[in-house]
């Protein structure tokens, strides 16, 4: 063959191929898991490093017992700090003063009482308690995780130099399906890099802010207090969905930092933004009140609406809100927020729901547990401070 005739040879066999290469990749699939807002407890907010695996052992145990496994709650997932130094491998491994029987064993205490069991790690060199990060490590930490039976990872965002969140939350959502085990994956970058743009096939969840603070409003360093969460969350609600939700971070219920009123405000607000319900207390020193809020079977419903339609603020009239969340059953979850510092009475009106005037409405209270009288074009009751009335309207 002369020169001319092995080019052909090789543009016929090797040109297909070349722009076979050109097309592009078909779209990233969600990984098909968390289709209602994940529920369960994570350690941080009330125990922070000071974790062991007694402490995660009894909250498994309570909550089982406490009622709230089958109100809905399902994860145990240990937050940071439980990591030892990797080893002359490179492997992840359990700081052996806090856990000393392991992961896996603890894994498979959580797993024999019908819940399943989560795990943290950070995108960077180290977690924010300073604990091994995965960067660099990530396929390796994922075959761990899944050898373990980890159901469930939160990855967090500190130590990351110049790290690009969009290419290191893919690494970790790629090396964690390449496990086959299945693990939602929860990212925790607190919004800086507006995930909601970018990670409905990358993520189950994301941080939508800076930490919660167990504060009705203000701040503190890194955290927000719990209404301040709340304002962040207006204009986020198109980009959450089923398997893909906003996370205004974990509930903060039964901490002591807010009253038993706020608590069921933060409790209704979080049911409203279809967030993820992570109970965050101390599940061994539970009040009566507290179990009634973070069990309530009507708000946990909301929560879990199976349209899985994120609610929006639809009217603010200085500290009186009114926010309506779209649900399956074609009614609306709506509460009725009075931030003021007095008893304040606060007005719905159908049209402030989509809904023409004259339709009448069955109305149902969330919090008394009771049907009201059907209404006509508006409801208006009255709010204590810093409350909420949480109806469900339908027909
Ligand atoms: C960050 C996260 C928190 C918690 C801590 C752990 O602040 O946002 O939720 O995981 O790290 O160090």
């Amino acid at each position: 063959m002369n020169n001319r005739g092995f080019l052909a040879v090789c543009l016929f066999f090797f040109l297909p191929v070349a722009h076979a290469q050109e097309k592009p990749e078909p779209p990233r699939t969600a990984n098909g898991l968390s289709l209602t807002p994940p529920m369960g407890w994570n350690s941080w907010n009330k125990f922070a490093c000071n974790i062991s695996e007694d402490k995660v052992r009894q909250a498994a145990d309570q909550m089982v017992s406490s009622g709230l496994k089958t109100a809905g709650y399902e994860y145990i997932v240990i937050d940071d700090c439980w990591q030892g130094e990797r080893d002359a491998d490179g492997q992840t491994t359990a700081d052996k003063s806090k856990f000393p029987t392991g992961i896996k064993a603890l894994a498979d205490y959580v797993h024999a009482r019908g819940l399943k069991f989560g795990i943290y790690s950070d995108a960077g060199t180290k977690t924010c308690g300073g604990r091994p990060g995965s960067r660099g490590h990530e396929y390796q930490d994922a075959l761990q995780y899944a050898a373990w039976g980890v159901d469930y990872l939160k990855y967090d965002w500190c130590n990351v130099g110049t790290q690009d969140a969009k290419s290191s939350y893919l690494t970790m959502s790629d090396a964690l399906r390449a496990t086959g085990r299945p693990i939602v994956f929860s990212m925790c970058e607190w919004g800086t890099a507006k995930p909601w743009l970018w990670a409905s096939n990358v993520g189950n969840l994301w941080r939508t802010t800076g930490d919660i603070w167990d504060h009705w409003q203000g701040h503190k360093t890194y955290s927000l207090g719990m209404m301040d969460i709340v304002d962040l969350q207006v204009g986020l609600s198109s980009f959450s969905g089923p398997g893909h939700w906003n996370d205004p971070d974990m509930l903060e219920v039964g901490n002591g930092g807010m009253t038993t009123e706020e608590y069921r405000s933060h409790f209704s607000l979080w049911a409203e933004l279809a967030a993820p319900l992570m109970a965050g207390n101390d599940l061994s020193a539970m009040s009566p009140e507290t179990k009634e809020i973070l069990t309530n079977a009507e708000v946990i419903a909301v929560d879990q609406d199976a349209l899985g339609k994120q609610g929006d603020r639809v009217k603010k009239d200085g500290d009186l809100e009114v926010w309506s969340r779209p649900l399956k059953d074609g009614g609306r979850a709506v509460v009725l927020l009075n931030r003021s510092e007095t008893s304040r009475k606060v007005a719905v009106s159908w049209e402030d729901l989509g809904y023409p005037h004259s339709l009448k409405l069955h109305v149902r209270d969330l919090w008394q547990h009771k049907d009201l009288p059907p209404s006509a074009g508006e409801f208006e009751t009255p709010v204590a401070s810093h409350g909420v009335v949480m109806l469900r309207l339908g027909f």
